[in-house]
C-alpha cells in the first residue's frame, strides 16, 4: 500500500471512530437533549488541547455475534487536555456505542488514563453516560469495573477525581462516581441508580419513576449522592471548569492563586447589621459569605441538600478557600445527620488538597429527637468533629452568633486545632441557650418574672464572646465590617503552616 493510501486509511479510521455508534444513534442522543461524548469534551476542555488515546481499541467478545458489531473506540473516548491551561485526564462514555456500557476493552482504556493521571499527578474527569456492565461480556466487564474502583480508591486524596453523570447511569456505572470527590448531574437527562424502577417493582412492589428514583434533583436534594446540578450538558461542563479552578492538580500542590482585583482591605458596613438583635430571628449566612469573599463570588456545593449547612469554594485575596457555614435561615442552622456528613466530607476534601477552611458559625446545637438518635446522630455528628480535628490545613473560624454545646467544639473550635478563632460582638458561646440553661438550673423553682430575669442574667453573663475571649478560646472579637480583611490577614499568616498528624496507617473515622 502506498503511503498516500496509508494516510487515507488513517483518515477513514479516524472518521469512523469519531462517528461512534453512527448518525442515527447520534440523532437519538441529541433528540434526548444530550450531547455526544465528543461534543462534551469540546465544551469541557480548552480549545484544541484534547489528545485522544486508544482511539482504535475494539472489544474482543465473540458471544452473541459481537464479533460482527465492532466500533472503533468501543464506547468510551479517553485522553488528556487542558482546563485553564492545566493538565487534566478525561474519559467520556459514548452512549451511541452499546449504550456506553463497560466492556473489558473499554475499562482498559479508562484504567490506562487513570494510571497516567496518578503518575503525572493530574485530575481525572469522567463524563459518565452508561448502561452499566456490557451485558454480552459478563464477568470480564465486572473485572473491568473493579479495576476502575480500585484505582478510584488509590487515587482518592492524591489527585482530584470528578464525575459528571450525563445520561442513565445504572448498576456498576454509579459506583465509580460514588468514590470520586464530586458528582455533577444534569436536570431531566441524567439518572443514577443501583437497580432501576422495574427491578424495584418486582422486588419491593414500589412504583417509582426513573426521575423520582435517581434524577438530578433526587440526588442533589434527597440522597446527597450528587454535589452539583446543571440545566444542560453545556452548563455542566462550564461548572466543572469552574470547579477545577479552585483545585490543585494533586495533593502535593497548593490550589491555584488568581490575581485578586477586589480590595483586600475592603470593609463592609452592611455586615454590622446582618445578625439580628433578636437571637431567635433567622438571617441568611450566604449574605455574610458573599460580602466577605473576593468579588462576592461563592461557588456553592450541594446547595439543595441539608441546607442547614453551607459548603463551597471561594477566594480570599486570590487564594482558594473551602467555606463551611451554619445556615440560621434553615432549621436555625442546627447540626443534624445530613448536615454533619455533608460538611465532614467537604472538610476532608479540602484537607486532602491543601485548601484552607474558613468556618462561619451560628449553631444552636445538635437536633434533638428520636429520628436523629435512632439514625445515629452520635456517629454522624462525630464525623464532622473527626474531620475538623484531623484537618491540618489552615483553619479559620468566625462565630457570628450562637456557638452552643457540642456544636461549639465541633465547628472548628480552637481546641480541635483551629489557627485563628474570631467572634462577632453578637456571639453567644455557652453550653446551651439561656432558656434551656435556666430551665435546667432552676427546674420549676421560679415564677415567670423570676424566670425571665434569670434568662436575661444568663444571657448577659454567659451568652457572649467575652468569657471565651478571656480564656483565649477566641483570639479576637472583631467588628463584622472587618471580616474580610481579618480573614485575609489570618490566611496570609497561616500560609507557612506545617502541621502533621501522628504517623498511622489510617484513622478510623466513625463511618
Ligand atoms: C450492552 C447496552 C447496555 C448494556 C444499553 N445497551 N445498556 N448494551 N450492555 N448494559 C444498548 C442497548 O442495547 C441499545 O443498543 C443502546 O445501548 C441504547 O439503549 P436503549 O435501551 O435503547 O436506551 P434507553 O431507552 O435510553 O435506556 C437506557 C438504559 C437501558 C436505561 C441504560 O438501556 C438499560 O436499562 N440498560 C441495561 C441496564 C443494566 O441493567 N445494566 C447492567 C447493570 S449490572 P442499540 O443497538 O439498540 O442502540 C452492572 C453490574 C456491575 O452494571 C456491578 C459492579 C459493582
Amino acid at each position: 500500500m502506498s503511503s498516500k493510501n496509508k494516510f487515507k486509511l488513517l483518515q477513514e479510521n479516524d472518521a469512523l471512530a469519531e462517528l461512534g455508534g453512527g448518525e442515527e444513534r447520534i440523532k437519538k442522543q441529541h433528540a434526548a437533549g444530550r450531547k455526544t461524548a465528543r461534543e462534551r469534551l469540546v465544551d469541557l476542555l480548552d480549545p484544541n488541547t484534547f489528545a485522544e488515546i486508544d482511539k482504535f481499541v475494539t472489544h474482543r467478545t465473540t458471544d452473541f455475534d459481537m464479533d460482527k458489531q465492532k466500533f472503533l473506540g468501543d464506547g468510551v473516548i479517553t485522553g488528556y487536555g487542558k482546563i485553564d491551561g492545566r493538565l487534566v485526564y478525561v474519559f467520556a462514555q459514548d452512549f451511541t456505542v452499546f449504550g456506553g456500557s463497560l466492556s473489558r476493552a473499554n475499562a482498559d482504556k479508562i484504567v490506562k488514563i487513570m494510571d497516567l493521571a496518578m503518575k503525572m499527578g493530574a485530575p481525572v474527569i469522567g463524563l459518565n453516560d452508561s448502561g452499566g456492565a456490557r451485558i454480552q461480556e459478563g464477568v470480564e466487564s465486572l473485572g473491568g469495573y473493579a479495576d476502575i474502583f480500585y484505582r478510584n480508591v488509590m487515587s482518592s486524596g492524591v489527585i482530584p477525581q470528578i464525575s459528571a453523570i450525563l445520561g442513565p447511569c445504572a448498576g456498576g456505572a454509579v459506583y465509580s462516581p460514588a468514590i470520586t470527590d464530586f458528582i455533577m448531574m444534569v436536570k431531566d437527562t441524567s439518572y443514577m441508580f443501583v437497580t432501576g424502577p422495574d427491578v424495584i417493582k418486582t422486588v419491593t412492589h414500589e412504583e417509582v419513576t426513573k426521575d423520582e428514583l435517581g434524577g438530578a434533583m433526587t440526588h442533589n436534594s434527597k440522597s446527597g449522592v450528587a454535589h452539583m446540578m446543571a440545566e444542560n450538558d453545556e452548563q455542566a461542563m462550564m461548572m466543572l471548569r469552574e470547579l477545577m479552578s479552585f483545585l490543585p492538580s494533586n495533593n502535593m500542590e497548593d490550589p491555584p492563586i488568581k490575581v485578586c482585583t477586589d480590595n483586600i482591605h475592603r470593609e463592609d458596613d452592611s455586615l454590622d447589621t446582618i445578625v439580628p438583635d433578636d437571637p431567635n430571628k433567622p438571617y441568611d449566612m450566604n449574605e455574610i459569605i458573599t460580602k466577605v469573599v473576593d468579588d462576592k463570588h461563592f461557588f456553592e456545593i450541594q446547595p439543595f441538600y441539608a441546607k442547614n449547612i453551607i459548603i463551597g469554594f471561594a477566594r480570599l485575596g486570590g487564594k482558594p478557600v473551602g467555606i463551611v457555614a451554619n445556615q440560621p435561615a434553615v432549621l436555625a442552622g442546627v447540626l443534624d445527620i445530613d448536615s454533619s456528613t455533608k460538611a465532614a466530607r467537604f472538610v476532608r476534601f479540602c484537607d486532602a488538597f491543601n485548601i484552607p477552611i474558613v468556618t462561619f458559625e451560628d449553631v444552636p446545637g445538635f437536633l434533638p429527637g428520636t429520628t436523629q438518635e435512632f439514625g445515629g446522630i452520635i456517629k454522624h455528628g462525630a464525623k464532622l468533629l473527626y474531620a475538623f480535628a484531623e484537618a491540618t490545613v489552615p483553619k479559620l473560624t468566625v462565630i457570628t452568633r450562637k456557638a452552643y454545646g457540642g456544636a461549639y467544639d465541633v465547628m472548628s473550635s480552637k481546641h480541635i486545632g483551629a489557627d485563628m478563632n474570631f467572634a462577632y460582638p453578637t456571639a453567644e458561646i455557652a453550653v446551651m441557650g439561656p432558656e434551656g440553661a435556666v430551665n435546667i438550673i432552676y427546674r420549676n423553682k421560679l415564677n415567670e418574672t423570676e424566670r425571665q430575669k434569670a434568662i436575661d442574667d444568663y444571657r448577659t453573663s454567659f451568652a457572649s464572646p467575652y468569657k471565651a475571649a478571656a480564656l483565649g478560646y477566641i483570639d479576637e472579637i472583631i467588628k463584622p465590617r472587618d471580616t474580610r480583611k481579618k480573614l485575609i490577614q489570618a490566611l496570609e499568616m497561616t500560609q507557612s503552616k506545617s502541621k502533621t498528624n501522628p504517623p498511622k496507617k489510617h484513622g478510623n473515622i466513625p463511618l
